[in-house]
């Protein structure tokens, strides 16, 4: 039942060493190119990296451009190293799999004003992060534990030097993903009353009742 899986996903942060089968990362993939995109465009864009290597190399890079944003706040250099040790080299190393998401402008449309065209740079984000969540969803489906991750929109252009990736490829996440160890107990969840409210002409906005 699909609420039983929007419910039971979790962010899992630790895997065991299992690799993930090709063609189980084919199902996950095919779920995101289903989701809803505007205009349709599909401007999601996915880069699968298993390589040790390659998985090094990339923590590496983004993890000195994070420990001198570390260093701007005034964090002192050991509490940065710790944090970027752990936060970054770890979790992108020992990940079995992380998918680079990627946003292209592509085939969105094209305005002459910045307003029009943030607002098509909005849908553009809005859509790729409905394909991540089918992505999220299909990999719980499948057994796999799966985390999202913000960090390459804080060093995009690092991101993309690392990986000599096309210009048009503006990193927006990265997914860690592999079989999880251990279960996640759920974060809290907002009320539908703090998050829902009805309109009527009489009362204006009341919140949600069950
Ligand atoms: C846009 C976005 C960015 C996120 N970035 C991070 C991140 O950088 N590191 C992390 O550990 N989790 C990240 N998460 C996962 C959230 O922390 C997680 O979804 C939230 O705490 C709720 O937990 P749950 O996913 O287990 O329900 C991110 C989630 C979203 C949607």
């Amino acid at each position: 039942m699909l609420y039983g899986v929007i419910k039971s996903r979790r962010s899992v942060r630790t895997y065991d060493g299992r690799e993930v089968p090709r063609d189980v990362l084919s199902r996950i993939f095919e779920a995101a190119r289903w989701a809803p995109s505007a205009h349709n465009a599909q401007p999601w864009r996915f880069i699968v990296i298993y390589e040790r290597d390659v998985k090094r190399m990339l923590a590496r890079a983004m993890a000195d451009a994070w420990f001198e944003d570390l260093r701007r706040d005034g964090v002192s250099d050991q509490e940065a190293l710790k944090i970027i040790e752990e936060e970054s080299m770890r979790r992108f190393t020992e990940s079995p799999v992380l998918i680079v998401v990627g946003l292209t402008m592509r085939d969105m449309d094209k305005y002459p004003d910045e307003r029009r065209m943030r607002a098509e740079y909005t849908m553009a984000i809005q859509s790729v992060a409905a394909a991540v969540q089918n992505i999220l969803l299909a990999a719980h489906l499948e057994g796999l534990g799966a985390c999202w991750v913000c960090a390459p929109l804080f060093c995009q252009e690092v991101v993309k030097k690392t990986l000599k990736l096309p210009e048009e490829f503006e990193p927006q996440a990265i997914l860690t993903l592999g079989y999880p160890v251990g279960e996640c107990s759920p974060p809290p969840r907002k009320t539908l009353s703090e998050i829902v409210w009805v309109l009527t002409s009489e009362e204006g906005l009341t919140s949600w009742k069950i």
